[in-house]
């Protein structure tokens, strides 16, 4: 069971539309749907923004239906100006840029008394992930840096720290959450995100007009990566 995940309605309706044999269930706020897409065994399921939202529903997943890979995929604000609206990020590796106990001596986005900061992804899947090639836009390879902020000033002064100090590629809300829970618990994670906006001053506006389409747009990407997993 292959576990796919995104924090909106937007972020997953294409996946729930093309789902075979769909099934549900219910838990407290949250629906799992069951099904194949591309003769795979998958579970969908929106979890809510932001990282502890993310996380709750990574943890449930893991310990109802253990499943043997997450894909998380929506939506991410650009940061790297070789990212355009459209343009598909894979994440090699992703860390919370909002995590911050510099002031007793831990890095920038380390989670302290742990062994955590820069979570990589599965290295099979990013390589998987990299031979799509999409009818429009390009994919890309980068850093994912997930905070519980949506980012519409990204050339502020106070979030320099994005790209100098953590060389972020794109901002998200949820990325690092799934990642670390899937870390914890040795599972193999992939993160896949369409950029919508650029995390600048129009972020909202492009974020907005984008959301209706974002499924749309990853369900081809999603699909070469099911047909590719063995
Ligand atoms: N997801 C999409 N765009 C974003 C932004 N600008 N900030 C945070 N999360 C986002």
């Amino acid at each position: 069971m292959i576990a796919i995940v995104g924090a909106l309605d937007g972020e997953i309706a294409e996946f729930l539309a093309v789902l075979e044999n769909k099934k549900e269930e219910k838990w407290t706020d949250f629906t799992f749907y069951m099904g194949k897409i591309e003769d795979k065994d998958v579970i969908v399921t929106k979890c809510g923004v932001g990282k502890v939202m993310a996380a709750l529903v990574a943890q449930r997943l893991i310990d109802t239906c253990k499943p043997e890979a997450f894909i998380f995929t929506g939506l991410a604000g650009g940061l790297s100006a070789n990212l355009e609206i459209g343009d598909t990020l894979v994440a090699e590796d992703c860390m919370q840029h909002d995590m911050n106990a510099i002031s007793l001596g831990f890095k920038r986005g380390e989670i302290p008394y742990s062994p955590y900061r820069i979570l990589p992804c599965d290295r099979a899947l990013v390589d998987l992930a990299m031979q799509y090639v999409p009818e429009a836009g390009k994919v890309v390879k980068g850093r994912i840096l997930t905070g519980d902020q949506f980012i519409t000033n990204r050339s502020l002064k106070s979030l320099q720290y994005l790209y100098d100090d953590l060389a972020g590629d794109a901002v998200e809300m949820e990325g690092a959450a799934i990642g670390l829970v899937a870390t914890v618990n040795k599972i193999p994670f992939l993160l896949v995100r369409i950029i919508s906006d650029r995390a600048d001053t129009y972020a909202h506006i492009d974020f907005q007009s984008f959301l209706p389409k974002a499924s749309r747009n990853s369900l081809q990407f999603i699909r070469h990566i099911l047909r590719g997993m063995v």
